[in-house]
């Protein structure tokens, strides 16, 4: 039978027999598969392990800096890098969802390999691959898919010539969280929802300016922060917020005001494939609602999504 420990210890023997000294760089994106991946190489090699944490400035409100101080908490080698103004210039007027994934992964790629410049004589790119990734490494969404069409633009970055390992690549997500837990990595990262890589680039059904990222933050910080205060978050999938192109009348005292509608999507499913709308409880939606609109200046109406996947995808864009 299938044990963490019986995993982590070969696995660990493997990789030290396989990497030996050489210096291995990582990705790190805040998920759980990457930073079990990050922990079982450095429980294999340590300091050899340069880790890389890009801010790409959709992420959530905060998650940078509280992450990066998990990271090295957790003992990593890490070095986190804020490239904001890099995405924010590479999306500034783009408002197709795969255009924005384009110059999402572009950027990105670009990033990675100036960081990956820097460490001296590395050998090897390490990826938080599962078997998951594997089988549905012919879609079009996701990072390691971005990753691929570049190898047809020509001129491959330099990190991609790097030889490849991939611990996580025979493991199911539930199996790869009994690793994280064995590994000792904290639960707010293990029991962490999944979140795409484009970020909330793709939750701004429009143009991405930092403005509307930061309404965007707040609004999505709300909801989460309540689905943890009740004890929902756990129940979920997934949750988060869209703000979305549409702008609807309210009144505020004597004022009319013409703000932003969002949207919350939370879901229910087994693997991402399917989901269901989450039934979260009309009082929880009713303080959710009001404390949005309430702090969240240029937002004045909160609306819920009760579409199912399929047809309806779990992110808008
Ligand atoms: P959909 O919207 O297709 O999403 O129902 C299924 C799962 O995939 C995530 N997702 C992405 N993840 N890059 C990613 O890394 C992407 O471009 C991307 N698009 C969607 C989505 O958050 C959900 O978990």
């Amino acid at each position: 039978d299938w044990t963490s420990e019986q995993f982590i210890e070969a696995t660990v023997a493997d990789l030290q027999q396989q990497i030996g000294n050489d210096k291995v760089v990582l990705g790190l994106s805040g998920g759980v598969d990457s930073s079990v991946a990050a922990m079982l190489i450095h429980q294999a090699i340590g300091k050899n392990l340069y880790c890389i944490f890009v801010d790409n400035g959709l992420l959530r409100k905060d998650e940078f800096e509280t992450v990066l101080d998990s990271y090295k908490h957790m003992g990593l080698n890490v070095k986190g890098v804020d490239s904001k103004n890099r995405f924010y210039d590479a999306l500034a007027g783009i408002s197709d969802p795969e255009l924005k994934r384009k110059a999402i992964g572009r950027v990105f790629i670009e990033v990675f390999d100036d960081e990956a410049h820097q460490i001296e004589d590395v050998k090897w790119l390490a990826q938080g691959t599962i078997y998951p990734d594997v089988i549905e490494s012919m879609s079009v969404k996701g990072p390691s898919a971005t990753i691929k069409s570049h190898h047809n633009v020509g001129g491959l970055p330099d990190f991609m010539k790097l030889k490849v390992v991939e611990p996580l690549k025979t493991l199911f997500k539930d199996e790869v969280r009994l690793v994280g837990k064995t590994l000792k990595i904290d639960d707010t990262i293990l029991g962490r929802h999944p979140f795409p890589g484009p970020g909330l680039a793709i939750r701004i059904l429009s143009d991405v300016t930092p403005q509307k990222v930061a309404i965007l933050q707040q609004v999505d910080h709300i909801f989460i922060s309540n689905l943890k205060k009740t004890g929902l978050y756990d129940e979920v999938w997934q949750a988060g917020a869209i703000l979305t192109p549409v702008q609807s009348v309210g009144v505020m005292g004597d004022e009319r005001t013409y703000e932003h509608v969002v949207a919350l999507r939370a879901v229910t499913s087994i693997d991402g494939m399917t989901a269901d709308w989450s039934r979260l409880p009309y009082e929880f939606l009713a303080d959710v609602s009001n404390e949005i609109i309430n702090k969240v200046k240029g937002v004045n109406r909160v609306v819920y999504d009760i579409s199912s996947k399929p047809p309806a995808t779990i992110e808008w864009e």
